[in-house]
């Protein structure tokens, strides 16, 4: 749908991807709502937009989920577009990953999109139109190394999205995954766990503002599925053709680490 004059509620507006969407969606006449954990970035996001309200809330609380749907509800009246795009990443071999960071992750990138669309499909329902896009990342689709916590979260949030999809037919609310690969925020420096650089072979990245780009193109044709860029598709497509030889020079380009290091040398 047009977004102008739309309510559209935002998760992880106050950096990266989430923050470069608010500003792409004030930039087209939406109607916004600002949420993630630091209040006072939120706010100035929201001083800086004409049409937005910052509501903080930590999506992994599906109480706060809930209340921030009603205080979206409160001051717009209802909610046209929710854009579940908070996330957390998470590194290390499966084979320790913590607990808590892998429960955290689950809580943040799979969950609270969950209990987000818990509540607000009944507002969308009873408006008979909606949308709510999930923003997944390339990874769902080709792990790398080290990356399997993550991409397990964003492929269980893949698949979420497409019941979800089936289960809301007919009913006018759409439901888009929107699938980026590398983009260059601070995510990296923020995810959880211990383990290696994907950087040595990870592309230098898209600016957040392509992202958003693609998230707002997907709300206006309302996609099943939406890439950002032709080179991560191509990707994906090379992964699904050739999955061997991609999980060949993965092992080895993340390999090379472990073989210089100081235990392996003796
Ligand atoms: N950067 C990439 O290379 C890349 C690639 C593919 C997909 N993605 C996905 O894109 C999305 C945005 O990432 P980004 O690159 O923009 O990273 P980012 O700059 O770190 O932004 C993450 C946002 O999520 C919010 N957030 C984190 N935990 C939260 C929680 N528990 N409750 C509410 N908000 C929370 C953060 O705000 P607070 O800390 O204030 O809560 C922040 O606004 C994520 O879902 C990520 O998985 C990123």
């Amino acid at each position: 749908m047009d977004p102008r004059n739309r309510v559209v509620i935002i998760t992880g507006a106050s950096s990266g991807i989430g923050a470069a969407t608010a500003r792409c969606f004030a930039a087209a006449g939406a109607r916004l709502v600002l949420a993630a954990r630091s209040a006072e970035a939120l706010a100035q996001m929201a001083a800086a937009l004409p049409q937005a309200i910052a509501v903080p809330a930590d999506v992994a609380d599906p109480a706060a989920c809930h209340r921030l749907v009603e205080q979206a509800v409160a001051a717009y009246g209802q909610v046209d577009i929710l854009i579940n795009n908070a996330g957390i990443g998470l590194t290390g071999p499966v084979t320790s990953l913590a607990r808590a960071d892998l429960e955290r992750v689950l809580a943040v990138d799979l969950l609270g999109p969950i209990w987000l669309t818990q509540a607000v499909v009944p507002v969308m329902r009873a408006a008979g139109r909606g949308q709510i896009i999930n923003v997944s990342s390339v990874l769902a689709v080709q792990p790398l190394p080290y990356l399997g916590g993550y991409a397990a979260a964003k492929a269980a949030l893949e698949q979420i999205s497409n019941a979800l999809r089936i289960e809301l037919h007919g009913s006018g609310i759409a439901v888009t995954v929107v699938r980026p690969g590398t983009t260059r925020t601070g995510f990296n420096q923020r995810r959880l766990g211990s383990g290696r650089e994907r950087r040595r072979i990870a592309p230098p990245g898209v600016p957040p503002e392509a992202v958003a780009r693609a998230i707002l193109r997907a709300a206006r044709t309302e996609p099943r599925l939406a890439y950002v860029s032709w080179a991560d598709r191509l990707a994906l497509l090379v992964g699904r053709l050739a999955p061997g030889l991609v999980e060949a020079v993965l092992a080895r380009a993340f390999g090379w680490e472990e073989q210089q290091s100081p235990a392996n040398k003796q």
